[in-house]
């Protein structure tokens, strides 16, 4: 396809606090038009990608005395004016010239979209530069024959309903998305604002804005799950000698919904999953950008699904007909963010490719009026003229087996189809023929609309007030509350007496709380019993002083920072600003939630992340649960790698999920944080329609209910056993500890893993395989026996069972399921085979495990019909009360139970490996002492060779060097045994200067090269050096109490005053 690509550019945005404070690494890297990413866990080279603009916003700049961020020194740093003069100008320009443009911001949440395309303060972003540039330029105009009128809209969609950003009253399920044969997919009934300045444009995008943050928290939409379309239609009307000419431009700029893929994992097993639009139109956006790139690569056949969600109906110009297009793909710099960044850079990668077919919109008026009215003539005829069309199409979709009904419903959304339309016609004729107000006129009218309480400038200067924090930086401080003299009261609007300040949503009740105004003191209490009101994270029980910076939660979504401007003194540990994150940080310390950033792996920082952010939203789900009733609590949990299926070894770290129980029974489930994420979607529709006054809500049926959950066995907790001893072909017998995913023991098992012959038969005793890269290549058995369990909780009697998986097997082995019994009697065993031992197979032993899953069954009953009775309210303080959140203080984030298990694991192993050598060695004395004993002429040198090197044998490579360096001792022995010397003449106190030292670790080597130069011997000095004097001194202790032992005797006096031993003694190496 001909055409021009969509240009795009990708910035890489600073570290933000918490960024710095967990010293997170750079993964970003740009030189020119290149960017290049590099995974810091890898030892692959960076990958690299080329744009059109590779703007650096990371570092090397500085705020002037405006507040605004400029470049420093080396003028890398991209500032908001050179990403507009960029990106911006040519946007301008497009729209003065009469093409339709597009600007959309892609990439992660918290990534920067909203800083490129709004800005923030005076570091305004390339939408208003671009608005206030186009308005001076009109305002330039010195051309007589030529107007300008310029509309602004605002719309928001979240899970795939529109809603007017300019308008307060929306209808229910949102504006209705329509196609018309000219302009494509268009909102029927949004607002268009005629504006005549950049203050209004301003002015309008407050409003859009503080009605996002409104809707935001009243639970209607998460902000960044949302897309925010701005529209600016920009017509020059040119008068000629042959009538006027219509210059049209469509400016549409799209700040897109977060793109975290990590939400639909977990999700996708969940049995609601199809329920939930939360990333439909993003998704629906990726694919069709790969579908546009395909096509520009050539691939004509490819269909572009354009009608799979309202955002690619919208964007359906933007991305692939009239328009030039610009995507500004913003990037993390951060290194915990590598995966969502890399996935950002490929989305951005497909996306050049795409090409699009722009043409001037510019069309004599008088045209545009015959062709509106020709259509409109035949629309009008379809509505009345025996609905000719309608029918036709009725004949053919009975063919296509649709029934009556079917086609009924379908003529009827034929006919609204067409009144939007001609409605849309008209409007547009009423503009164009000069009927109705004239453009003027409605500028006017836009104008002295009442929009939001316009804001007095200095108040929040001057005036204590309440000022919103919001999730999402660009709705924080959008809302002010000011109080009254006296009492200002804060609660619902159906309250008997109506509030001060009115407030909506979850867990605000009528009469909230108070605040009185005394002097410049300001007191809040409670306003009523049960209302739910946090201050720094604590909850208010009775009146407190507010001081300057106080964070107040009302209920669970409406929260606020108390600014008190004439009295500042406030703690000294606070930040200079208060954002959402700090105030949500205080309250997950609050509930035990470890938030500190000293020490903690990466894996960590991503859980505490998610913890972060699901703590609300498990809050908010929590009081939609009271409010329908639902009986059901939900709780955060981290599972630490331990208690994670066979996740050891596998790098996966703690993994965030959220328990839901049954307040009724007791019964728990354990889901993803994606299902979760998936279910408090489902939570806050059914919240909002019960809201609309919708009665099936509470008669919802339990399969679509997304607080409902068939009943399944609960995992009670995992014990990992670790396989290091199969690898030297021992086995491991051990009772595990089960411990469940908060770290607490939950009773344990008696298991037994051990390497066996193909009929499971137990190996020779002695069997002991010194090197385990011996094994490659062999075949290997081994068995696993669970003997029994003991658990602990009553509740677990109806049942119990022990799953496990080994290696990478499919197949989940389970044990029998055992009833009625606390302390199960498996008498379970399987045999496992390796057929060839691969290096993979030794890694599996090395450093991983199998994770025995212990399940106990769950049975659908209420144990107590009494608490039928209770509200989910009084069933969850209950709850509360019986377990306080403290159990889970200390259990964040400590040290995993699992390296407890391993670091026994591998003691034992140690163990075992010392007691074989032990074993060898004493034999070996044996054997010398037995020589030593015989008769001189007995003395068979060779044979004593053979059976030392006999008892060795068995044992690899490295105790084969240790035969050739004792043959090397015994061989030096005989050489210093003259010819003739009895066998009662050796000289014992020369062989009580020899003694046998063991060297583990990184000096094995070494020691043992020297030791075999030297003829087995080693000097003092080297073993002092390895041993350090102390150490050296107790091998001879411990060596003199053996002989002393032995012999019953005193001891030799090789060893001086100081316990040293002489300067003359030697050691021989037995490594
Ligand atoms: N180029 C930049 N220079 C300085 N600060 C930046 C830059 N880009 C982003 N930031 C800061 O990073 C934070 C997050 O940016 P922003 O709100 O734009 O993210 P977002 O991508 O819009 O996120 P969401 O998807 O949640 O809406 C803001 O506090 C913003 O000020
Ligand atoms: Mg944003």
């Amino acid at each position: 396809m001909s055409g021009e690509s969509v240009k795009v550019a990708v910035r890489v945005r600073p570290f933000n606090q918490r960024e710095k404070d967990r010293g997170a690494k750079l993964i970003i890297g740009m030189n020119g038009k290149q960017t290049t990413i590099k995974n810091p866990d890898s030892k692959e080279g960076p990958k690299n990608f080329a744009f059109d603009f590779s703007y650096w916003s990371h570092d090397e700049f500085e705020a002037d005395e405006e507040g605004i961020l400029q470049p420093t020194g080396s003028n890398k740093y991209s500032s908001q004016r050179l990403v507009f003069n960029d990106l911006g100008q040519g946007v301008l320009n497009n729209a003065f010239e009469g093409y339709n443009t597009s600007l959309f911001a892609y990439g992660q949440t918290g990534s920067g979209k909203s800083y490129s395309m709004v800005g923030y303060g005076p570091n305004k972003g390339i939408v208003p530069i671009t608005c206030d540039e186009m308005f001076k330029t009109i305002q330039g105009n010195q051309e007589q024959n030529k107007r300008f009128e310029v509309t602004f809209s605002m719309l928001e969609i979240y899970n795939e309903q529109v809603r007017d950003l300019l308008n307060k009253d929306n209808p229910k399920g949102g504006l209705q998305v329509r196609q018309n044969p000219k302009i494509g997919f268009y909102v029927q009934d949004l607002k268009k604002v005629p504006v005549g300045s950049y203050k209004e444009i301003e002015r309008r995008m407050e409003q859009g804005t503080a009605s996002r943050t409104v809707a935001s928290t009243q639970m209607n939409a998460t902000s960044s799950r949302a897309h925010t379309v701005v529209t600016i239609t920009f017509d020059q009307i040119i008068k000629g000698d042959s009538g006027e000419t219509k210059k049209s431009s469509v400016m549409n700029l799209v700040d897109l919904a977060g793109s975290e893929r990590a939400d639909s994992t977990g999700a996708t097993g969940d049995r609601l999953k199809e329920g939930a639009n939360i990333n439909k139109s993003l998704s629906a956006l990726g694919n069709v950008i790969s579908a546009l790139a395909d096509q520009s690569s050539g691939n004509k056949k490819v269909l572009v699904p354009y009608r799979d969600s309202v955002l690619t109906k919208l964007l359906q110009n933007a991305l692939g007909g009239n328009s030039k297009t610009i995507m500004i793909a913003a990037l993390s710099p951060a290194d915990i963010n590598y995966d969502e960044t890399l996935s950002t850079l490929r989305y951005a990668d497909r996306a050049k490719k795409i090409k699009n077919k722009a043409v001037v919109n510019e069309n004599p008026v008088d045209r545009l009026i015959r062709e509106l009215k020709e259509e409109n003539e035949k629309l009008k005829q379809m509505m009345t003229g025996g609905g000719q069309m309608p029918l036709e199409g009725s004949q053919a979709m009975s063919q296509e087996g649709l029934s009556a009904e079917e086609i009924d419903k379908m003529r009827k959304e034929m006919e609204e189809e067409i009144r939007a339309q001609l409605m849309a016609n008209q409007e547009m004729l009423a503009g164009a023929e000069g009927e109705g107000p004239s453009w003027e006129e409605k500028l006017a009218a836009a104008n002295t609309e009442s929009m939001t309480e316009a804001a007095v400038p200095d108040r929040k200067n001057k005036e204590a007030h309440l000022t919103n924090l919001n999730e999402d930086p660009l709705l924080a401080g959008v809302v002010f509350h000011y109080f009254k003299d006296g009492e200002t009261t804060i609660g619902r609007k159906d309250a008997d007496v109506k509030p001060d300040v009115i407030l909506s949503g979850l867990s605000i009740m009528k009469n909230h709380a108070v605040i009185t105004k005394n002097k410049a003191e300001y007191e809040l209490r409670p306003g009523m019993p049960g209302a739910k009101t946090k201050v720094n994270g604590a909850p208010l029980t009775g009146p407190l002083t507010l001081t300057h910076k106080d964070r107040v939660l009302f209920g669970s979504n409406h929260m606020y920072v108390f600014c008190n401007p004439t009295k500042k003194d406030s703690s000294a540990d606070l930040p200079d600003t208060i954002d959402w994150e700090f105030a949500q940080k205080e309250i997950a310390q609050a509930k035990g939630f470890d938030t500190g950033a000293a020490g903690l792996t990466k894996d960590q920082q991503i859980a505490q992340e998610q913890v972060l952010e699901i703590l609300p939203m498990v809050s908010e789900v929590n009081a939609v649960s009271e409010e329908l009733d639902k009986h059901r609590t939900f709780e955060v949990v981290l599972v630490s790698a331990a208690a994670q299926e066979g996740a050891l070894g596998t790098q996966k770290g703690t993994k965030v999920m959220v328990k839901m129980k049954n307040l009724l029974n007791g019964n728990t489930w354990l889901w993803e944080r994606g299902k979760f994420m998936n279910r408090r979607f489902l939570v806050q529709d059914l919240y909002q329609r019960w809201l609309d006054g919708d009665e099936d809500v509470q008669k919802i049926k339990k399969e679509e209910d997304p607080f409902w959950e068939p009943t399944e066995d609960v995992l009670i907790g995992n014990a990992n056993v670790f396989l290091q001893s199969l690898a030297y072909g021992l086995d491991f017998d051990d009772r595990l500890a089960i411990t469940d995913y908060k770290g607490q023991e939950e009773g344990s098992i008696s298991v037994h893993v051990a390497p066996c012959t193909q009929t499971g038969k137990p190996l020779d005793e002695d069997y002991f395989v010194d090197n385990p890269s011996e094994l490659l290549g062999k075949p290997y058995h081994f068995k696993v026996s669970i003997r029994s369990a003991e658990i602990k909780k009553a509740r677990f009697s109806k049942g119990i069972q022990i799953k496990y998986r080994v290696y990478t097997n499919e197949k989940i082995t389970e044990t029998k399921m055992i009833k009625g019994n606390l302390s199960p009697k498996f008498n379970h065993s399987e045999i496992f085979t390796f057929s060839s031992v691969t290096e993979d197979h030794l890694l599996f032993f090395d450093n991983q495990c199998i994770t025995f899953s212990v399940y106990g069954v769950q049975e659908d009953s209420v144990a107590d019909p009494k608490l039928n009775k209770m509200s989910t309210k009084e069933l969850r303080q209950m709850e509360h009360f019986q377990t306080p959140s403290t159990n889970r203080r200390g259990t964040v984030f400590s040290l995993d139970s699992s390296e407890t298990g391993q670091l026994k694991s591998e003691l034992m192993l140690l163990q075992k490996k010392f007691d074989r050598l032990e074993q060898k060695e004493k034999r070996m004395q044996e054997i010398c002492r037995e020589w030593e004993k015989k008769a001189e002429a007995e003395k068979d040198f060779d044979g004593l060779l053979r059976s030392v090197s006999a008892v060795a044998n068995s044992s690899g490579t490295k105790l084969r060097t240790r035969v050739q360096v004792l043959n090397r001792v015994l061989l030096g022995y005989r050489l210093m045994k003259k010819p003739g010397e009895s066998s009662g003449d050796s000289n014992p106190g020369k062989d009580d200067d020899t003694i046998s030292v063991y060297v583990f670790g990184d000096e094995e080597d070494s020691m043992q090269k020297v030791a075999t130069q030297n003829g087995g011997v080693l000097s003092h000095d080297l073993i002092k050096r390895h041993y350090g004097d102390k150490g050296c001194r107790s091998l001879l202790q411990q060596k003199n109490a053996v002989a002393a032992k032995q012999s019953g005797a005193g001891q030799k006096k090789s060893v001086s005053q100081n316990g040293v031993p002489n300067e003359g003694s030697k050691a021989c190496v037995i490594i």
